[in-house]
């Protein structure tokens, strides 16, 4: 049984044969092929915070594999109504492969650990895996590769920084934060991804200007996460020099790419303009979470699909 719970879960080999059946898949839909991969299957989506990409992209791509999905609220009770062994061993007997986004990582890192069925981190406070590999696959359709590509994350070293650093350690491309002091991805996540990946380039810096003049990709995030509302009057001032602006895309080749996992607070990490830019890829890199999601799904219920399909 296997579980995507953080990227620790997968090798490298592994992502990047999820990565080519994403494209395969997405090549495919282009041309008018849906055809059913994943009859029958069921897809729960089991959701403690807001999400539009993730569970629509979920939603949308299991439906276009020929399974379905049950969006699972607050109503069924996981964590209120009764006990977590319960709930995820009855949960395993309907349904075939189960995201969860919650609030504390720790609730993923129990579900799975009955086996009941595959779990899929859909965010949580320490990772998103979902992302990275949709952020992976844009880089891959922009530069053909994601080897030796320079990924600069500008602000907080959060959820989706984590992820981030380590799958650019997984696929040989150099990682660099740019945050203010306390706001580094933390040591024991960097000391797991240098003991795992002895070769991983990652650097933190203070300074994003410095950082971005080599950068083939600029990366950044909201500054204040789901369930640190309350931290939100003081992240404002203390990103306020890290802001993705007009200037700091200057700084940059021309060709670099702007990536923003979404949702984005305009005017606070990123600027109208650069979103908008010819260089920003970050409505692709949205759609892109659906073809990744798709290839992990197969990748979960029917591998054989993609040995006889993916090159
Ligand atoms: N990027 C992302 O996970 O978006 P949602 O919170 O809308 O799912
Ligand atoms: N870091 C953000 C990502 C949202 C997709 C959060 O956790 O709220």
């Amino acid at each position: 049984m296997r579980h995507l719970r953080t990227l620790f879960d997968l090798s490298p080999a592994e992502v990047k044969q999820i990565l080519a059946t994403a494209l395969t898949l997405k090549t495919r839909l282009a041309e008018g092929d849906r055809t059913p991969i994943l009859p029958g299957r069921v897809l729960g989506l089991l959701f403690e915070k807001p999400s539009l990409r993730t569970r629509v992209s979920f939603e949308a791509g299991m439906a276009q594999l020929g399974g379905s999905s049950l969006f699972l609220g607050s109503d069924v009770g996981w964590k209120t109504r009764e006990s977590a062994s319960d709930f995820t061993r009855v949960i395993g007997q309907y349904l075939d492969v189960v995201v969860c986004r919650a609030k504390g990582h720790d609730r993923v890192e129990e579900l799975a650990q009955f086996n009941a069925l595959p779990v899929v981190n859909g965010l949580t406070d320490l990772s998103h895996p979902c992302q990275a590999l949709a952020d992976m696959l844009t880089i891959l359709e922009t530069f053909g590769t994601c080897s030796g590509k320079h990924i600069v994350f500008v602000g907080d070293g959060n959820n989706v920084a984590r992820s981030l650093a380590l799958i650019c350690a997984m696929l040989d491309a150099r990682f660099t934060l740019a945050c203010p002091a306390g706001y580094e991805i933390d040591a024991p996540w960097i000391e797991r991804i240098r003991s795992e990946y002895p070769d991983a380039q990652i650097e933190q810096v203070r300074d994003p200007m410095p950082a971005v003049a080599d950068a083939d990709a600029i990366y950044t995030d909201v500054w204040t996460s789901m369930g640190q509302e309350d931290e939100r009057a003081e992240r404002v001032k203390i990103f306020q020099d890290y802001q993705v602006n007009e200037a700091l895309q200057a700084a940059a080749p021309k060709e670099c790419q702007i990536l923003h996992c979404l949702p984005a607070v305009r005017g606070e990490e990123i600027t109208e303009g650069v979103i908008e830019s010819p260089q920003s890829a970050i409505v692709q890199q949205a759609g892109n979470r659906m073809h990744a999601q798709k290839a992990l799904l197969v990748w979960l219920i029917e591998p054989n699909w993609i040995a006889e399909n993916v090159k």
